[in-house]
């Protein structure tokens, strides 16, 4: 398997795999890689010639150090999967230095409002380095794909704006949340979690079930209440923000309109990791 870490050299691959009409899928990951991401790569597989996977665990959009220093890195590993899947995956692995030359800043991005709310509003300049490395990433292999998983909703959702707003030629393609048998959403920060709590965070995506029975019957305020006091009760899990809002412009939902669509967004802290989830609600 061949495994860049040059943004020149894969470009220069990319373009020559172009030429020869060959398509090109994306699958960014910042690696400790898992079986949501492995399905993002398996529908990028089906739907390109060549499928280009980057492992880059992108500092800039990171707004506590210690999270970053903490975050999963499994490198080995992640090849060792990755060349199972396939013989039509090459990896990105490029250092820091490699993709910021010396200055790791983001850029700063014009999201129309997306990143204001839930995630953007928790993580001080989260969305701008996602936009960073995502842009750098597109433009660098120029895909006819680009694959997303819906557990970062509101990420999917900014980088199509981005994609938008930047008039940028690339399809941004959207996968349903993979789950432990539990019912916690994959996530490589579930690594960090202990085997009890691990087991026990059934509790968020079983509250989302919940939450979701009730829309239509009970008022975004009453259910975001209610979803409220059950973490209040709960020993292991701090609630950081539960948010009811239309899928488009992430706005919060005051007043149910029949022709949108809306989803409930969760962030939760446990054993000091946290885990966000959304459920759709109509
Ligand atoms: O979702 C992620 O893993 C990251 O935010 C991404 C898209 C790979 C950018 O670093």
């Amino acid at each position: 398997m061949k495994i860049f870490d040059r943004k020149k050299e894969l470009n220069t691959f990319t373009l020559k795999k172009r030429e020869k009409d060959n398509t090109i899928g994306l699958v960014p990951t910042m690696g400790a890689l898992h079986s949501g991401h492995l399905s993002l790569v398996n529908k990028a597989l089906l739907e390109n010639d060549l499928v280009i996977v980057s492992i880059f665990v992108n500092p800039t959009q990171f707004d506590k150090k210690n999270d970053l220093d903490k975050y999963p890195r499994t490198f080995n590993k992640d090849i060792e999967l990755l060349r199972q899947l396939s013989d039509n995956i090459v990896v990105f692995a490029p250092t820091v230095d490699e993709i910021y030359e010396g200055n790791v800043v983001s850029q700063n991005y014009e999201f129309d409002g997306l990143d204001k709310v839930m995630e953007g509003k928790f993580r001080s300049g989260h969305f701008d380095g996602v936009g960073t490395i995502v842009e750098l990433f597109l433009r660098t292999v120029a895909p006819d794909r680009a694959y997303f998983g819906e557990k970062d909703f509101q990420q999917l959702q900014i980088i199509r704006k981005m994609v938008e707003i930047k008039n940028l030629p690339y399809t941004i393609i959207g996968c349903p949340i993979e789950r432990e048998p539990h019912g916690l959403a994959m996530s490589s920060r579930n690594e960090r979690l202990s085997k009890n709590t691990r087991e026990q965070a059934s509790f968020i995506y079983t509250t989302l079930k919940a939450a979701k029975a009730e829309f239509g019957t009970n008022s975004a305020i009453t259910i975001t209440d209610w979803v409220k006091s059950e973490f209040e009760n709960h020993p292991l899990f701090d609630l950081e923000y539960f948010e009811i809002a239309e899928e488009i412009t992430l706005t919060p939902v005051l007043k149910i309109q029949d022709n949108q669509k809306y989803r409930a967004f969760i962030a939760v802290y446990a054993d000091g990791v946290r885990l966000i989830d959304n459920i759709r609600l109509n």
